[in-house]
């Protein structure tokens, strides 16, 4: 069965934060190295709301099992056409189509909002989320090396871009 992908709630921002501290004590997914504190992620939610950027979840097993969001890719104001992706599965609910259910579903939003490229960084070691932006148009547009150090490694960055006005937007 297809998840059910939904705009996020406040009530929703403890599981958000709870699924994006685990990548940051665990993985080099995030470059954040310490856990990010729920007023912090509250802080993060307003400013997006503020923007009308979305921040989308898919329930999974009745809870947020994941999340995609927008974000500012620059505060230059010429880049406000150009927005950064981020997307984030539970642990206990990767591989269950979540992800791609939400990143397609946050092309959608990006659509709908006149978004003219969609810039994902992913680490260049998580074949996962490179099969999943590139399984949904995403570009490599460069690999930049040893962009950060954690977890006892250096760690290259892949840039890909979703060229949305390509699809005549
Ligand atoms: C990367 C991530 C978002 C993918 O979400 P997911 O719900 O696990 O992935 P899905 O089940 O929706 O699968 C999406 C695609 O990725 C591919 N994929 C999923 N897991 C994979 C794996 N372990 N290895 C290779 N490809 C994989 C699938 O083949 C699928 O493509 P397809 O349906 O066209 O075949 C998720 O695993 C995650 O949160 N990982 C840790 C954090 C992270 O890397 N976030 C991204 C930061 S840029």
């Amino acid at each position: 069965m297809a998840p059910v992908i939904r705009p996020a709630t406040a009530a929703d921002l403890p599981a958000i934060n709870e699924i994006y501290n685990f990548y940051v004590a665990t993985s080099p997914a995030t470059f954040d190295t310490q856990p990010v504190s729920l007023d912090r992620r509250e802080a993060w939610f307003t400013e997006r709301s503020a923007l009308g950027l979305p921040v989308l979840v898919a329930d999974a097993d009745g809870e947020a099992g994941g999340w995609c969001a927008l974000s500012p890719w620059s505060a230059k104001k010429a880049y406000d056409t150009t927005r950064d992706e981020s997307i984030y599965i539970a642990d206990e609910f990767r591989g269950r189509g979540l992800g791609k259910a939400l990143l397609g579903a946050v092309l959608q939003e990006a659509r709908r909002l006149d978004v003219h490229v969609v810039m994902a960084g992913v680490v260049a070691c998580q074949e996962a989320s490179l099969a999943l932006h590139r399984s949904l148009g995403f570009e490599q547009s460069a690999l930049n090396l040893h962009m950060g150090y954690k977890l006892g490694s250096w760690h290259d960055v892949v840039y890909l871009q979703r060229h949305l006005w390509r699809e005549g937007g």
